[in-house]
This record gives C-alpha cells, structure tokens and sequence, in this order.
C-alpha cells in the first residue's frame, strides 16, 4: 500500500500552535475540559494540550455511527464521559469531521447536560462529505475527499502511528 503525504509533522505542528492560540485566547486562563473523541483524537487532543495553559480537564468518549440507520444519524456511545459537564467549558476534540453525523448527535447529547461553553475543535474537515449540518468552531485543516490516515486517523485500526497525516488513492 502507498501512502503519500498530505500534510507533514511540521504543517501539523505550526497548526497545533496556531490553534492553542485561538482557544487560550477566547478562554484566557479559565478551565477547560477536553472531551476527547477516541481513538482517532488522542495525538491530537494531547499535542494540542500540551500548548495551552489555561488548566485543562481531560475526558473521553467513544462512539460508534449504526451503519443500519443512517438516515436517523443516531450513533452508539461504547464509552460515556465520567465528568460532570454543567456548567464547564468543554472543547469536543476531534480527528476528522466527515459526514458529521457523530458530531450532530454527540452535540444535542452534550447540550442537554448544560455546560457552559460548548465547541468543536477538528484537526480535518471533509467539507464536501457533510450530510449532517454542523460546522466547528477551530479547525485545522479542509481537506479533500481522500481516504487520510496517520496522526491518530487509521486505516482498518492501523497507521495511526504515523507522525504525518497520509492518504491512499481509493
Ligand atoms: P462522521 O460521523 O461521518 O463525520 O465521521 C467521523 C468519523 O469517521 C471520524 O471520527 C473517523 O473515525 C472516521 N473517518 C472519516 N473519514 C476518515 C478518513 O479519511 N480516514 C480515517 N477515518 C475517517
Ligand atoms: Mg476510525
């Protein structure tokens, strides 16, 4: 299998900083907590952390999309945050956000738990994929229609390894 280069570790690195800025800007020294999405978000959400300095809460949820229903755009949760969200800042994180049905759902799921501030910070955005309305309030990077990989992202759970952000011709 070829991987070609999308975007490199440096590009990801500069965009990383550049991100950090724009959320500690708009939240200052205020507590944060970081919902991360697993698995695909955790270098991302943790590289992006590691530059900011306002006091950051950790926390992860795992979903899965029910490939039965996806008109319905109802996902399945396979792991719930453990932290009690009202009234907190929460930053959803996550790798790529592609017909945005996981976000849509997740969204209204969070909401109804009251937190304070509640946005969305992507390192990818499929634009053209989009299916569901929602659109992130910090992203990295919009790309292409390609199948990416590396960073966090995987290709049938492997590659997430790669320091860069790969594709493969479909
Ligand atoms: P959505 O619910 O359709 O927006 O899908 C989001 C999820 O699909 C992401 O969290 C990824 O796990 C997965 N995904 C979408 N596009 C890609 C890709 O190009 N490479 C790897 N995973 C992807
Ligand atoms: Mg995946």
């Amino acid at each position: 299998m070829e991987i070609k280069t999308l975007i490199s570790t440096k590009k990801l690195n500069s965009k990383i900083i550049e991100l950090a800025r724009q959320i500690q800007n708009d939240f200052k020294d205020e507590e944060i907590l970081f919902l991360v999405i697993l698995k695909g978000s955790v270098f991302f959400a943790t590289d992006l952390a590691k530059n900011i300095t306002s006091p950051i809460i950790l926390d992860f949820m795992k979903v899965s999309s029910y490939s039965g229903t996806q008109s319905t755009g109802k996902i399945d949760v396979k792991l719930d945050i453990t932290e009690n969200i009202t009234d907190k800042n929460v930053i959803v994180i996550e790798d790529i956000i592609d017909t945005g049905r996981t976000l849509r759902y997740l969204i209204d799921y969070l909401k109804a738990k009251n937190p304070k501030a509640l946005k969305i910070c992507t390192l990818l955005d499929k634009k053209d994929r989009r299916e569901f309305e929602i659109e992130a309030d910090y992203v990295g990077f919009d790309i292409p229609n390609k199948f990416v990989l590396g960073y966090g992202l995987d290709y049938d759970e492997k590659y997430r390894n790669l320091p860069y952000i790969g594709y493969i011709e479909q």
